[in-house]
């Protein structure tokens, strides 16, 4: 048995995020094959979210259901616990995303080495640094022809506000691939090009200037990659691991995924310089994970997919003390005590019961209606944790009932999606109609599915324009001008699911007109601020 903090110490939870099609499930997989937690390529694959799917989202939902149990992904590679937690790459579900960016302790970030930063790259990432959550980069597809390395790197700098150190450095690329030099373990691995390789033979080249280097990827490429290195010693920063867990460098590995080449390197350095579960901060006070008191959140809640059982499955990040099955734990916003009789931990490809749990770790409760997201589950300490904001959506619509007898079901249902996180339910100031905002396009349908399906309920939507949701600090309220924003926007006024104020924006143009002439009503693109 290992001792509590030995437990804590050990465990690596983080994300992996990247734009569509870089390389994240690929990735992913060839961590898992490293860890042995699968035996072959292909086994995560079923949980991406298909290009071709987004029309059809049926077919959504149902990997959505294979993906509950690769929602997590653990396994131990060198004593560590590594917890891997999916993210969604699809833009529709980039609010699941920011959401399960909450419950990580770092993150690696995925660029496809010819397209470079993306779009989604920008949005998350962004995120991440907001949340000072420490990054690794992963360039992935260096067998294909792509960027000029000082290019990318320039990129991430530029594009993503990243301070990078290159960890490891391209000899050649696509069709001139040779391999790789690896700063980091100050050795060359040559690319061999064969996918099932475990593991790549490394050369240890303590000198740079030595023949050696020479002989084994020939002149030209090995004053190259000297020219190159020279280059790097004099621009970029030497590697600070402090720096790194601070989120104020970024060390930057080259690969292909695909290939397996370079991704041993990068799990390697990432289990030594990744950062434990890390101090969470709750709206009462800083939460260390070597607290001995249990305390957690809950970041996702994912629908059962049999429509007979309504039960959903919340995802609990562990934040300090130990989990433990049929113990009762204090559910803060309900204020009430509950014991799990069959917590489940997450493994490779399934998932089980288990006994305990530690910080770091992922637990699955079996739930009937009880969570939220953002909800705290303590020992009996009343604790709130903070850092689950909404998001302003960016498709709005009026939800209206097509079925007057069935409307008893259809608030139940809308109530319970959207404690899921499906979607932002407002309700307006006027006159009480209910307005869905949801990130893509294909949630109403999700909805409007689920509702008549899981709750025998049926919707209808009519267009709602609005360009923004921001919230509004309220506490000017006293003010004549805060009184006058509230009756002359009172058309736009709206409160969200936790009863927050909101301002529905129908136009850039109306919003900074309003910010104009309402200078000192301070008004929020995230349902949180000081
Ligand atoms: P994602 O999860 O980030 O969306 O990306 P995913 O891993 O699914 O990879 C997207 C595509 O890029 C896949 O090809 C995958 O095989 C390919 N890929 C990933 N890593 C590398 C690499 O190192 N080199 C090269 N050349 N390709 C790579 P696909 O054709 O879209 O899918 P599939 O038919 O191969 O599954």
């Amino acid at each position: 048995m290992m001792d509590f903090k030995t437990e804590i110490q050990r465990r690596r939870t983080f994300g992996i995020i990247s734009h569509p099609d870089a390389g994240k499930t690929t990735l992913t997989e060839k961590l898992l094959l490293f860890g042995g937690a699968i035996q072959e390529a292909g086994a995560v694959k079923n949980n991406k979210i298909k290009k071709t799917a987004t029309s059809d989202f049926m077919e959504i939902e149902r990997q959505r259901g294979i993906s509950v149990a690769t929602s997590v992904l653990a396994f131990i590679y060198n004593d560590k616990k590594i917890n891997i937690l999916d993210t969604p790459g699809h833009k529709d579900f980039a609010e699941d995303t920011f959401r399960t960016l909450t419950a990580v302790d770092s993150v690696i970030v995925v660029i496809d080495v010819a397209k470079g930063v993306e779009e989604q790259t920008v949005k998350l990432v962004e995120v991440c640094r907001m949340r000072n959550i420490p990054m690794l980069v992963f360039i992935n597809k260096l067998d294909r022809e792509g960027k000029d390395a000082f290019d990318l790197l320039d990129d991430l700098e530029q594009k993503l506000g990243l301070k990078v150190t290159p960890l490891s450095f391209p000899i050649g690329m696509g069709y001139d691939f040779k391999g790789i030099y690896n700063i980091y373990e100050k050795n060359v691995n040559l690319f061999s090009g064969d996918s099932k390789k475990n593991i790549e033979d490394t050369i240890a080249i303590d000198d740079l200037q030595s023949p050696e280097l020479t002989t084994l990827i020939g002149e030209k490429a090995a004053d190259t990659l000297r020219d190159d290195l020279e280059l790097v010693n004099g621009v970029y920063p030497e590697f600070n691991k402090e720096a790194y867990l601070k989120a104020e460098q970024q060390p930057v590995f080259f690969g292909s995924a695909l290939n397996n080449f370079g991704v041993r390197e990068l799990l390697d350095c990432f289990i030594n310089i990744a950062p434990p579960p890390r101090p969470k901060l709750a709206e009462e006070r800083l939460v260390d994970s070597n607290e001995k008191e249990l305390s957690g959140f809950v970041f996702k809640i994912h629908a059962n997919m049999d429509p007979k059982h309504r039960d959903r499955l919340a995802f609990v990040k562990i934040v300090s003390g130990t989990f433990e099955r049929n113990k009762p734990y204090l559910h803060v916003r309900q204020g009430k005590k509950l014991k799990f009789s069959s917590p489940n931990a997450f493994f490779a490809e399934k998932k089980e019961i288990v006994d305990i749990s530690y910080p770091g770790d992922i637990v699955g409760l079996h739930d009937t209606g009880n969570f939220k997201i953002g909800d705290t589950l303590t020992e009996g300490e009343q604790l709130n944790y903070k850092g689950i904001p909404s998001f302003s959506p960016e498709h709005f619509r009026y939800i209206n009932n097509a079925d007057p007898l069935k409307s008893k079901q259809l608030y139940k249902g809308i109530d319970q999606l959207m404690d899921e996180g499906v979607a932002q339910l407002f309700t307006l100031e006027l006159n009480g109609r209910k307005v869905i905002g949801t990130v893509g396009a294909l949630q109403f349908e999700v909805i409007q599915y689920r509702l008549e399906h899981e709750y025998g309920a049926k919707c209808s939507y009519e267009n709602f324009p609005v360009h923004k949701a921001c919230w509004v600090d309220q506490s000017n309220n006293k003010t004549d001008e805060f009184k006058e924003f509230i009756r002359v926007k009172q058309k736009f006024l709206a409160k969200d699911k936790k009863g927050q104020l909101v301002f529905l924006a129908d136009s850039s143009f109306s919003l900074q007109m309003t910010q104009q002439k309402y200078s000192n009503v301070k008004l929020h693109f995230t349902s949180e601020f000081d």
